[in-house]
């Protein structure tokens, strides 16, 4: 079968990551596929923050278990690299559009040799005074709702098993 198809069915979620650090035109090689993915009406209103600093990671994994009363251990998964995939809150097609980016950051990833995974827990407290705080700070618009966030570094074990249940049919 064609190599890329291939590659499209193979990739998985990476939730353990080294502590190797992630080369800076790896990132942005990430970020410019990030930037080609389909966008509601070519709108593009999306920007991708991509923080390479572990320190200012976990600070913002620190306020968003915080905001949403998880447990101390919250990491992120310890990743190198988290990118941040936000959105002008106004947008119809923030989340879908945003969806779109993350897939094509996920596969980017791969193609580079690096795991990745989704974390989606800033969705939900975007607006929580001191992650917003943090989020001004990385440069994230104020406008902007961040609908997804990738964490990604090198693998440091093997992906979860995963069956495909969900069907798929062609209609003749
Ligand atoms: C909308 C969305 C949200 C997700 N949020 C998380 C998350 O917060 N934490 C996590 O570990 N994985 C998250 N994932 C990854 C899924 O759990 C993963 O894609 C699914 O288990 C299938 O595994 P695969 O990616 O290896 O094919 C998310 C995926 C999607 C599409």
């Amino acid at each position: 079968m064609n190599e890329f198809i291939n590659f499209i069915k193979s990739r998985r979620s990476c939730r353990s990551f080294t502590d190797q650090s992630v080369s800076e035109a790896d990132v942005q090689t990430i970020l410019d596929c990030a930037l080609a993915a389909p966008s509601g009406i070519n709108r593009q209103t999306w920007q991708f923050t991509a923080l390479v600093d572990r320190e200012k990671i976990q600070t913002l994994a620190a306020a968003v278990a915080k905001a949403l009363g998880r447990d101390a251990g919250y990491d992120m998964y310890k990743p190198a690299v988290l990118i941040l995939t936000s959105n002008d809150k106004e947008s119809a097609f923030r989340e879908v559009d945003n969806a779109c980016a993350m897939e094509n950051i996920y596969l980017a990833s791969e193609a580079l040799g690096l795991g990745c995974v989704w974390i989606n827990q800033l969705k939900d407290c975007y607006d929580d005074p001191d992650v917003r705080h943090l989020l001004h700070e990385y440069g994230v618009p104020d406008n902007h709702g961040v609908y997804g966030s990738a964490a990604i570094g090198y693998k440091a074990g093997p992906a979860r098993e995963k069956v495909i249940t969900a069907r798929a049919v062609i209609v003749k």
